[in-house]
């Protein structure tokens, strides 16, 4: 049975890299992608997510653009880790696919009310604004989302963004509390997992021995996306955050984790965007997510070194 999803994305190059993996992936169907603003701004994400969708052979996917602004606060990018395009590593070509006319948020309530109920998993690999506001707008398809698979938060690895918070939640936490205070059944992917799939050199070079265009494109984006995380972290290579939602997808084995209750600061001087994790289940709190805490790394690039293989 074909995992059916929808991709919400601020690319940013590991999102591109998952967005080829889910595209690459016959087990999956993607139903549409919408876009949001976070790594660089919607004008951008919506621009580089039909770049990629091209790269892979696919200009009849639907991209829809979302919101370009956070909920509640001001929009907060990251052009130092992606650079100023968002895609930087790769000379790719603008797109000449069009953006759908409907706004993001529009079509995933419309999708989620039409589609049988249980039936789509949604899998933001960027900022919740686009999932909060339908959340907000029309609580009825909280029950009707099969699972959220999302890429976010922290708790041993703790900040990225700030000491306390990941990117993607400390850009929208108001969003990102009502995704996690929804009832829906999620599965969390954090930097503490991530941060165990590193891009090393023999990883990126197998990506660039595949001699196809997506392979070479892959491994540009690597070695550009790896140069800031490498000098931060003084690691062997960069994690490859993204592209671990649509992993944990295709090979759930491949992951370990703990049914857990993680709760969104929304409010703290110093601590807004933080998953407070409860691993060591201390809080009483019932338990609404599946938090991630290993990978087996090799597994995970010989699964995307292979599937990309197929573009
Ligand atoms: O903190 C990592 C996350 O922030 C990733 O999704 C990356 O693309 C950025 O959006
Ligand atoms: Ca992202």
């Amino acid at each position: 049975m074909r995992e059916r999803i929808i991709i919400d994305t601020d690319p940013g190059q590991d999102d591109a890299v998952a967005i080829l993996l889910a595209l690459a992936s016959p087990d999956i169907e993607v139903l549409g992608i919408t876009c949001v603003a976070g790594n660089v701004p919607l004008s951008l994400t919506t621009r580089n997510a039909r770049v990629v969708c091209e790269l892979a052979g696919r200009p009849d996917m639907p991209v829809f653009a979302g919101c370009d602004w956070p909920m509640r606060r001001a929009l907060v990018t990251a052009e130092h880790v992606h650079g100023k395009t968002g895609l930087d590593g790769a000379d790719l070509p603008d797109p000449v696919m069009q953006l759908q006319s409907a706004h993001a948020v529009d079509f995933l309530i419309d999708t989620l009310r039409a589609e049988p109920s249980g039936s789509v998993t949604l899998v933001p690999i960027g900022p919740l604004t686009n999932i909060g506001t339908a959340l907000e707008r029309a609580p009825d398809i909280a029950s009707r989302i099969k699972r959220i698979v999302l890429m976010g938060g922290a708790y041993f690895e703790v900040g990225n963004i700030t000491p306390a918070a990941e990117f993607n939640i400390f850009v929208d936490p108001e969003a990102a509390a009502l995704v996690f205070g929804a009832g829906i059944p999620l599965v969390v992917v954090p930097l503490d997992v991530t941060h165990k799939a590193l891009t090393t050199r023999p990883r990126i070079e197998a990506l660039r021995a595949l001699g196809t265009p997506v392979g070479h494109a892959v491994a540009g984006w690597t070695d550009f996306f790896e140069r800031f995380d490498m000098h931060k972290y003084g690691s062997e290579g960069a994690p490859l955050h993204d592209p671990c939602t649509i992993a944990w997808i295709l090979r759930p084995d491949l992951f370990t984790g703990r049914e857990i209750n993680v709760e969104i600061e929304t409010e703290g001087r110093h601590t807004t965007g933080m998953t407070v994790a409860d691993w060591w289940r201390v809080s009483g709190r019932a338990p609404n997510a599946l938090f991630l805490g290993d990978i087996d790394a090799e597994g995970f690039y010989t699964l995307l070194t292979k599937r990309l293989a197929r573009l």
